[in-house]
């Protein structure tokens, strides 16, 4: 990690994304010429419903411009109380809801909410980039509980309670997961659950955004458990099941008190989130599924495609996931092979970049996501682009030697 001196230790001291950086490098081969495929997003390749934009189009009519309250519009908010119930069953009122501006920033507003120096942040891997350099900067300390592909990348009980310390505080996990695509069922964070009934000073933060692109079953949020509902805060927000990345638009449920901490914390941040963005979210909760049906389908159909596609790659070794629109297949057998230059692959970050110099595709390494043995696709892009990337791949990892 490269530091500068006058920068603060906390900047020196966090990693950069590895998401947004190996999009960056794809894009900057795109700009000589390169026909580049990106496997490295994390964005659902759909335009944002037209529902959603007319309802932006008409906030700017009707000069919706001002600042916003700081934990969100309370239409907003309500509305957010609605799907939260209709949806997932959960109750909550609106002074439960802070509105933000993306799943990010909540997830970032949770950990500096509750977090103090030395504090345990619990973190199964593999796990979303951000999650540890988040505790990172609130000077916390991520104590990881490793998966592999064996166990389709889920914990049990028994290794949560063996990864609690007095000093944990917080336990943070996505399902469906970024990078993994694992989801949780009912059972498995019931027992879940169980474990945290036994640590009352234990927080849990449940990241839900790829709740709708779930394969398996309807979601199932670990919130929905009385015993330690007041525990859980859960983030989601509209970026993957409504296309609306660029509109920067999340929330948090969470207790009273969280809520109430969050909005203290926004409110000498960023303040409240676009006004425009919010009406646009009104209009995405209001108006009903649709087009997250739409999208899943697509998704569902790319997963059989890539599946079959991986499969048939000599060395690679994948499961299937069961939710979000990620492949997170072993590839540790090309580990010490070489490129036609003699550079030997050291780890997955080596074969990523061999992939995007020799295949042109985009994939970003495992070990930003906590195991270096794998590497993650996404498969949020057209059919043919995937047929076509995953042939660049084959061919560029039959050469390695
Ligand atoms: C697991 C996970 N959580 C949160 C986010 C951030 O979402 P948002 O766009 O709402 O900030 C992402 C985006 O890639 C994600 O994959």
């Amino acid at each position: 990690m490269s530091t500068t001196p006058y920068l603060s230790d906390r900047i020196n001291n966090l990693s950069e994304s590895a998401t947004l950086k190996m999009t960056k490098l794809g894009r900057e081969l795109a700009a000589k010429g390169v026909n580049v495929i990106s496997l490295s997003v994390g964005e659902p390749d759909f335009n944002t419903p037209d529902n959603v934009k007319n309802a932006a189009k008409q906030a700017l009519d009707d000069n919706f411009t001002r600042y916003s309250p700081v934990p969100g519009y309370p239409e907003l908010r309500q509305a957010i109380v609605n799907k939260l119930k209709n949806e997932n069953g959960l109750d909550y009122d609106p002074s439960q809801i802070v509105v933000s501006t993306g799943a990010k920033q909540s997830l970032s507003n949770v950990i500096l909410t509750l977090i103090n120096p030395g504090d345990e942040v619990i973190i199964p891997t593999p796990y979303w980039v951000s999650y540890s350099e988040m505790v990172v900067l609130a000077e916390g300390k991520s104590v990881f509980i490793n998966t592999d592909i064996d166990s389709d990348f889920k914990i049990t009980p028994a290794q949560l309670e063996a990864a609690i310390t007095p000093k944990t505080k917080l336990f943070m996990f996505s399902s469906p997961c970024n990078p993994t695509g694992s989801v949780y069922s009912k059972a498995e964070l019931e027992a879940l659950a169980k474990v945290f009934e036994k640590y009352p000073n234990i927080f849990i933060l449940s990241d839900e955004i790829y709740e709708h692109i779930n394969f398996i079953d309807k979601h199932e949020s670990i919130a929905q458990f009385p015993s330690i509902k007041d525990r859980v805060i859960v983030v989601n927000g509209f970026s993957k099941a409504y296309a609306m990345t660029g509109w920067r638009l999340g929330y948090i449920a969470a207790s009273k008190e969280i809520a109430a901490a969050n909005d203290k914390l926004q409110g000498q941040t960023t303040s409240g989130t676009c006004s425009i963005a919010q009406r646009a979210g009104i209009a995405a909760y209001n108006d009903g599924l649709e087009s997250v049906k739409v999208m899943k389908e697509a998704f569902l159909r790319r997963r059989e495609l890539v599946y079959n596609l991986l499969n048939e790659i000599p060395g690679v070794k994948t499961n299937l996931p069961e939710g979000a629109f990620y492949f997170f297949p072993q590839i540790s057998s090309f580990f010490g092979k070489k490129d036609l230059n003699g550079n030997v692959i050291k780890g997955s970050a080596d074969l990523a970049l061999y992939l995007l110099n020799e295949g042109h595709i985009a994939t970003v390494g495992g070990d930003s996501f906590g195991n270096d043995n794998y590497i993650r696709l996404s498969y949020a892009a057209s059919d043919e682009s995937l047929i076509e990337a995953l042939r660049r791949m084959k061919e560029a990892l039959a050469k390695l030697v």
